[in-house]
């Protein structure tokens, strides 16, 4: 009998295989870095080999180190990177082009002059989504437009298209799957939320020929077999979901009305809604949370890009320390009350203003700032804007949960998690398993297996590591979030 589940997790910055028990318990970790291509301001690319060369040596790693037979492993959940965009050919697998990241702002003309024509109100009414250079649509008229060949191609049925999700599909598949999930559909753009399928009108209106497009699944279904000769032996794969969603399942927030908050490169908040796709007055988005047996469950999600990624060029950029871990021990040196405030608006703003124009700053230096102050302002940054998501939600929803579940890389920092809290003023709940992204992958395959009955059976398994509950002063709380309102401000293509 089957012990494991191994989760493919590939994200933005780095691909992961981890490899789960029945519990949902972490067996084993692989993770591997790639490049970011950056050939323009504003622009952000991946080498789609790089995605697919560590995507295999990840999975190959976390079976071997683990120590474990291929028979003992059930089958394959993946889950991505949302909205990149790839365009490969059918033929030989090849892409045409890397892959442009969900980050990438070159259509942001494209995307404004979409809503001077006034087709806002219809892309958001069908897609729930607002007309943003984020999500793949524009991405992919724009490969179409620009690579050499590739619209005559695509219109000879040469050509395919996909997010990360279905160019990993494709390739461990050997290209007898072109397919993807709704969730990742519903990032495209392209999608139609409320029918669940491709819209004829968004394809007209992006000049998008249907041929390229892959056939929509649920979350939990069987999406073919990973060829023998990738890992060793034959492997279904059973689950496939957006990395957001995939920390919404692997939170275990099912009900209406519960959320969680992911910080990895970018933060993303997501609530549940159930069976209602809510539309935001507040320029969030509606999304599909996840789809299981033909029935869909929507979310609101707002999607703040710059969160973990600012850690990394206090890194990388900066150089003011050598591991992120170092970053909670700095923040806590800090003089208290300091007013730095860093907006990380590297490529423009998300929820809820989508400025893609404008870009980022630091507020506030004075005689005595120091690496600890800027350190700690980047923390608060990822606070800050998650506030601001929570401002909206209240006001959509009339109600926003009363906790917060957390998780991804950052919320090891248990000072930023505080600092969270203090900012929400509510509780926040650290899970165990900080690797909900992967274990939500895990769990649709599992489910499709037949490993777990339903999502009750999953929700019994989440465990909570740490709740952290607010301590700040109100005023002092207000203060803090003025300053950092006033300094977004000041950032805005547009004030
Ligand atoms: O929408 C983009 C999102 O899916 C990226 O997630 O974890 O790579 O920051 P992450």
């Amino acid at each position: 009998m089957a012990d494991y589940l191994l989760a493919i997790d590939q994200g933005t910055t780095s691909s992961r295989a981890i490899l789960f028990d029945r519990g949902g318990r972490v067996v084993q970790v692989a993770q591997q870095e790639f490049p970011q291509q950056f050939p323009h301001d504003g622009w952000i690319e991946h080498d789609p080999e790089a995605i697919w060369e560590t995507v295999l040596a990840t999975s190959r790693e976390v079976i071997a180190q683990a120590g474990v037979t291929l028979e003992t492993i059930g089958g394959i959940g993946i889950t991505n990177q949302r909205e990149t965009t790839l365009l490969w050919d059918r033929a030989t697998g090849e892409p045409l082009y890397n892959a442009i990241v969900w980050q990438d702002r070159r259509t942001a003309d494209s995307c404004q002059a979409l809503r001077e024509q006034g087709c806002g109100d219809m892309v958001q009414s069908r897609t729930g989504l607002l007309i943003d250079p984020y999500f793949s649509a524009t991405k992919l008229t724009w490969l179409l437009n620009n690579v050499e060949g590739a619209r005559e191609r695509a219109g000879r049925g040469e050509l395919a298209f996909g997010t990360v999700d279905t160019f990993l599909l494709w390739r461990l598949t050997g290209g007898k799957v072109h397919a993807t999930d709704a969730t990742n559909a519903s990032r495209t753009m392209l999608f139609n939320i409320h029918g669940q399928q491709w819209d004829p009108d968004l394809l007209e209106l992006f000049d998008i020929p249907e041929g390229l497009l892959p056939e929509v699944r649920d979350c939990s279904a069987d999406f073919g077999y990973a060829e023998a000769h990738w890992l060793g032996g034959e492997l279904p794969i059973a689950g496939v979901v957006g990395d957001q969603q995939a920390a919404l399942v692997g939170q275990a927030c099912f009900e209406p009305g519960m959320g969680k908050s992911t910080y990895g490169t970018g933060c993303f908040m997501i609530v549940n809604t159930g069976d209602k796709a809510a539309t935001s007055r507040n320029r969030l988005l509606t999304t599909v949370a996840y789809r299981l047996h033909g029935k869909t469950t929507y979310a609101m999600e707002g999607s703040i890009f710059v969160a973990g990624a600012a850690v990394q060029w206090l890194r990388d950029g900066l150089r003011l320390f050598d591991d992120a871990a170092e970053t909670e021990a700095l923040a806590r040196q800090t003089r208290d009350g300091h007013h730095v405030y860093l907006v990380p608006a590297f490529t423009g703003l998300g929820a809820p203003h989508w400025d893609p124009k404008a870009r980022g700053a630091i507020f506030g230096l004075t005689r005595d700032t120091g690496i600890g102050e800027i350190v700690a302002a980047g923390l608060q940054a990822v606070c800050y804007q998650t506030r601001d998501l929570q401002t909206c939600m209240r006001d959509d929803m009339d109600a926003t949960p009363g906790k917060l579940r957390v998780d991804g890389g950052m919320v090891k920092n248990s000072w930023l998690v505080q600092f969270l809290a203090d900012m929400l003023g509510v509780q926040v709940d650290r899970p165990t398993i900080l690797e909900t992204t992967a274990l939500g992958a895990a769990y649709m395959a599992g489910l499709h297996l037949g490993w777990y009955r339903d999502l009750d059976e999953i929700a019994e398994l989440w465990r909570c590591e740490k709740s952290f509950l607010p301590e700040m002063p109100e005023a002092e709380r207000e203060r803090l979030y003025q300053g950092w309102l006033e300094a977004v401000e000041r950032v805005k293509s547009e004030p």
